[in-house]
């Protein structure tokens, strides 16, 4: 009986120490790999005893935990010493500090993906940022001061910026990330202009009229309207398409760029059409296509 309950016990505790950290610890100190690190015991009382997350056993002295005075110092921090440290004096829990050990020198591979639907500072920067090893992740915009922003359901982060969009953009952007998990934390920096992120969000279509209806000398005026997130007056920020149709006879796809704004002429006896945006005068990333519009 007893050592049924003693392997529960240990069970439960190994499943404690496995559980991810999914946010960040609001208390934590780094250090990188086969360093020392110190954690001091923010208390006024004496004779406090540390433990490592839900260990019952107190730290004693090892060749890897030197204790003195309200400070225990981790000798040579390798993955199995890190975790969360509290401290407690005679009457209860003193102070808590997380350890983690860091990685930033370690990791290589780190895509921080970024992209903005316009210059204008109304809508937020979305990033993508994702790895196996790591378990939280968080991201600030360094270049304007910004807050650590964590993700948001569906994954993705939306970070506030102050670039000014009626001027020419003269300082990159400094996107700061980092990520925690059990045991470990890095941090990453990813460094840009806004001009090379900026993909509009994809228009909306809407046929005018349709002349010589069903003949090869059809035309058909379109109006695109810009993409709702798309800075106004629209004639300052001017959108350059790229329009795609399918011809009536022969179901070929054909695809031209114009530049005379939001009415645009078709010519020709065409069965669906749609329309794709970019920014004319920065040359942003397109944007999505729309969706078919069909023509009968
Ligand atoms: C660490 O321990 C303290 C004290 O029990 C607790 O308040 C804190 O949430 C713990 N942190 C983590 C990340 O587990
Ligand atoms: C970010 O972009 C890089 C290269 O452009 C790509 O390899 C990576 O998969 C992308 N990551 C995400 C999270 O979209």
């Amino acid at each position: 009986m007893a050592g049924l309950m003693k392997f529960t016990l240990l069970f439960c505790l190994s499943i404690v120490r496995m559980s991810a950290l999914n946010i960040f610890p609001e208390k934590f100190k780094l250090a990188e790999r086969s360093k020392s690190v110190t954690l001091t015991c923010r208390t006024d009382k004496d004779n406090i005893k540390w433990r490592l997350d839900d260990s019952i056993q107190p730290i004693s002295e090892t060749e890897f935990e030197k204790l003195n005075g309200r400070d225990l110092t981790v000798i040579n921090l390798q993955e199995d010493l890190t975790g969360n440290y509290t401290c407690w004096s005679d009457t209860g829990l003193e102070d808590y500090t997380y350890l983690l050990l860091d990685k930033s020198k370690e990791v290589t591979a780190f895509n921080i993906n970024c992209t903005a639907e316009t210059f204008s500072c109304s809508q937020k920067i979305k990033c993508a940022w994702t790895s196996d090893e790591f378990t939280a992740f968080r991201l600030r915009n360094t270049r304007d001061d910004g807050d650590w922003v964590s993700q948001s359901v569906d994954g993705d982060f939306f970070l506030p910026h102050s670039t000014n969009s009626y001027s020419e953009e003269s300082e990159r952007l400094l996107i700061t990330g980092e990520a925690v998990s059990t045991c470990c934390y890095m941090k990453t920096d990813y460094s840009f202009y806004l001009r090379d992120v900026v993909k509009p969000a994809d228009p909306g279509i809407s046929i005018c009229s349709i002349e010589n209806e069903g003949s090869d000398e059809q035309i058909i005026e379109l109006e695109v309207k810009p993409p709702s997130t798309w800075p106004q007056p629209h004639s300052f920020f001017p959108l350059k398409h790229e329009i795609e149709y399918e011809i009536r006879h022969n179901g070929e796809l054909k695809t031209e760029e114009r530049e005379e704004g939001s009415k645009i002429k078709v010519k020709g006896s065409i069965t669906k059409l749609r329309v794709r945006c970019r920014d004319l005068l920065l040359l942003s990333q397109w944007s999505e296509w729309s969706k078919w519009k069909n023509v009968n």
